[in-house]
């Protein structure tokens, strides 16, 4: 496994495997890798003959510097895990690399990318998009692939590579949780165990209202579930939106054949918590 740290460095590996011919994966990620990262990979190195991993903190999709500067860099770790996971390379660049002017590419890709973590985390998805791009035209995967953990950031990418034309084929593998059903997440680790437990009633209630789906409006239900979380002294729900899958919009009454995706943000103490549901009716 090679370790890349400029883009000289990868776009010699990149010429390298599009001269012998070989597909390569791309997982695109900001380190402190756990199980839901590993997952990626997994299906990367499944699919395709080589697969290459990013690790980059990208500051210009943080909105408060103080996440950005307590998010965990754990380099070494990461490095482990992923050459037991048959990884090809890191790339691993340095911020001045990937950002050495004041160039900024801007992508208008509507209502995706303006509601839920949108509307709460003003300015974060331009960052997503801006990186992303510049990521991809780095390396050029033929593939790329992203976790349903963020489900918006896979529909704002998706828009996003319609916008440029891009060939790159998106991937969205599901959601890896713990045994107590929390949503695997780098920021996990900065709730102590018991806290963590406390969070995962999130993912309880969450399931637990999706069985009476049927039996209720959409917003009583909505409503049910925040009441419900809410009623847990750590926990206070930012926003939970049951949406259609695909525009991200919210809907206001139960659907056939629609897909329905159940959204989620949570403050467990301090800690942001993101998870989200499939909520479509013809799924358990
Ligand atoms: P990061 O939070 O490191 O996540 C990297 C990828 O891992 C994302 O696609 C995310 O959805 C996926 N992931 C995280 N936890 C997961 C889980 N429990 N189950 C399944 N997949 C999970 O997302 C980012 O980084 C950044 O925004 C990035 C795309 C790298 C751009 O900077």
């Amino acid at each position: 496994m090679e370790l890349l740290r400029s883009i000289k460095e990868l776009d010699v590996f990149v010429a390298e495997i599009r001269q012998q011919k070989l597909s390569l994966g791309f997982v695109p990620t900001m380190g402190a890798l756990h199980e839901g990262h590993l997952s990626l990979v997994a299906e990367a190195t499944k699919t395709c003959d080589c697969c290459i991993v990013s690790i980059f903190v990208n500051p210009t999709q943080f909105n408060d510097p103080k996440d950005l500067e307590t998010y965990p860099r754990t380099l070494e770790a990461d490095m482990l895990l992923l050459e037991k996971a048959g990884v090809s390379a890191i790339f691993a660049p340095s911020v001045e690399e990937i950002y050495p002017d004041d160039r900024q590419e801007t992508f208008e890709v509507g209502e995706v990318s303006r509601v839920m973590e949108g509307k709460f985390r003003p300015g974060h998805f331009e960052g997503v998009m801006q990186v992303v791009h510049r990521l991809f035209n780095l390396v050029r995967p033929d593939k790329a692939f992203f976790g349903e953990k963020d489900f918006q950031q896979i529909a704002v990418i998706r828009a996003m590579q319609r916008c440029t034309g891009s060939d790159i084929e998106l991937v969205a593998c599901p959601i890896i949780r713990e045994e107590s059903g929390l949503a695997l997440s780098s920021r996990n680790t900065r709730l102590s165990k018991e806290d963590q437990l406390v969070a995962a009633n999130i993912y309880r209630i969450m399931r637990e209202a999706k069985a009476l789906r049927m039996k209720m409006s959409v917003e009583e239900l909505r409503s049910r579930v925040v009441e419900q979380i809410n009623a847990f002294d750590i926990l206070e729900v930012e926003y939970f939106e049951i949406v259609d899958s695909d525009t991200l919009l919210a809907i206001s009454e139960w659907k056939a054949k629609q897909n329905i995706r159940a959204c989620i943000t949570v403050y467990c103490r301090s800690v942001r918590l993101i998870d989200n549901l499939d909520y479509s009716l013809d799924v358990e």
